[in-house]
């Protein structure tokens, strides 16, 4: 009753300042009438378009998340044993501190660089590796000295782009890809960072680039290093598929493990999302590595100055999950088992294309697509040809010709060959 009249003063009060609600809505959406119309996400556009596609044959490789041999997302057995564990201990919600669960720092620097960094090391919890990226890129746009621009490989992953130009950063690219023999221009690349202006910053990507598939290799790596040291330039090295790449934690990190090796001051990102296949859990962790354990208390005390408007603190599930995985010896080797087995699979997936490719007697040279690494081939395929896979034979990625070849099984991999090789005759 109390409620009713409560109701009707208030409309007849809101109404008598001239049918106030209706004011309301006309005047909030006329205020945003200056805005135009956004385009779609092209990746979540491929997807949908994918879902309405009622071909039986259909294959989505636009997605960049791991998918197992019948195409279904993979949550591994060990992030279920976690979570029941986790849920066995009745932990309270409390907030996380703002840098996240000291824990979950501890374990991620350590597997990160391999070894205990000695304080060496400003690490915090991040919402995955987009969020580390873009605390990272709110720390460089507040503290760096220099000129606000971020050299980036050509090409980069999408977000990249947006993630520092919305932290007010203008982005160059130095050359990566190169398209003739769909590997790494080792040269180009050696060539322009030797040109860049002294103490510029430099984005990597640890292993697995995206969405080329391409990696230097060790020995191109440690003259990257040199050149780096010489034009004192600032690596930011994004990791975000350590372990996912060559199906081995160490390896996948031995590129940026050198550069810190070699007493440069880096920023590393690492993300969750596809080496435990935590991707909605958003989980990750940004290190900005320093020269002493004073420098690393400071740069986290401001790291947490910029953290705290943003979102306060971190979620704590993935956190959870993620520490009692890398700090439990049963729960971690059985973790490296299963990211060797997605690994594995995807590695598996490319010889299949290839020699199908090969079989099916294309004159094309494939080697590319065993010699590229992690989730994505950059195949190659030219926007007509990738219009085609898509409009005739229902096979969805994006336009540049890029692969996910997790969404790749063994029962599409002949089909895709077969319509591959249709559209490059
Ligand atoms: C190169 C690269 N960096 C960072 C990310 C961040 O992913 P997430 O925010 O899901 O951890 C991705 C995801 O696709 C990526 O490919």
């Amino acid at each position: 009753m109390i409620g009713f009249k409560f109701g009707r003063c208030l409309k007849s009060r809101l109404s008598s300042i001239s049918g106030f609600s209706c004011v309301v809505n006309r005047a909030s959406s006329s205020w945003w009438s200056h805005i135009e119309m956004g385009p779609p996400d092209a990746i979540l556009g491929i997807t949908e378009a994918y879902k309405k596609d009622p071909n039986p044959k259909k294959v989505n490789l636009g997605a960049g998340a791991y998918r197992d041999n019948q195409g279904k997302p993979y949550v591994l057995p060990v992030v279920k044993k976690a979570e029941s564990m986790i849920v066995s201990e009745n932990l309270d919600k409390e907030y996380a501190p703002i840098a996240g669960m000291p824990a979950f720092a501890k374990a991620s620097a350590q597997l990160a660089f391999g070894k205990d960094m000695n304080g060496l090391n400003a690490t915090v919890q991040t919402i995955s590796g987009t969020g580390a990226l873009r605390i990272g890129a709110a720390f460089l746009a507040k503290f760096w000295p220099g000129e606000k621009v971020v050299y980036m490989p050509n090409p980069t992953w999408g977000n990249h782009i947006p993630i520092f130009r919305d932290s007010g950063f203008d982005m160059k690219t130095y050359r990566y890809y190169d398209a003739g023999t769909c590997g790494f221009d080792f040269n180009g690349c050696l060539e322009d960072l030797n040109n860049l202006p002294k103490k510029s910053i430099v984005l990597l990507h640890v292993c697995a680039h995206n969405p080329t598939g391409v990696d230097p290799k060790m020995e191109q790596w440690k003259e990257i290093c040199e050149v780096v040291k010489k034009r004192e330039l600032y690596p930011f090295f994004d990791m975000a598929y350590q372990g996912f790449a060559s199906g081995d934690i160490d390896k996948d990190a031995s590129s940026m493990r050198y550069f810190v090796d070699q007493g440069l001051s880096v920023f590393v990102t690492q993300s969750y999302a596809k080496n435990m296949g935590l991707y909605g859990e958003r989980i990750g962790a940004l290190t900005v590595v320093c020269q002493s354990p004073e420098g690393a208390k400071t740069v986290e005390s401001q790291l947490k100055i910029l953290i705290r408007p943003m979102y306060s603190s971190p979620p704590i599930h993935g956190g959870r999950i993620v520490t009692s995985i890398l700090n439990n010896e049963e729960l971690r080797a059985q973790w490296l088992v299963e990211l060797k087995g997605m690994a594995d699979r995807i590695i598996s997936m490319r010889e299949q294309l290839r020699s199908n490719l090969e079989k099916l007697g294309s004159k094309h040279d494939w080697s590319h697509i065993t010699d590229q690494i992690g989730m994505f081939c950059f195949t190659g395929l030219k926007p007509d040809q990738v219009e085609r896979l898509t409009n005739e034979f229902s096979i969805y990625l994006t336009k540049d010709g890029r692969m996910s070849v997790a969404g790749v099984s063994s029962t599409n991999v002949e089909y895709l060959a077969e319509c591959v090789h249709e559209v490059t005759k």
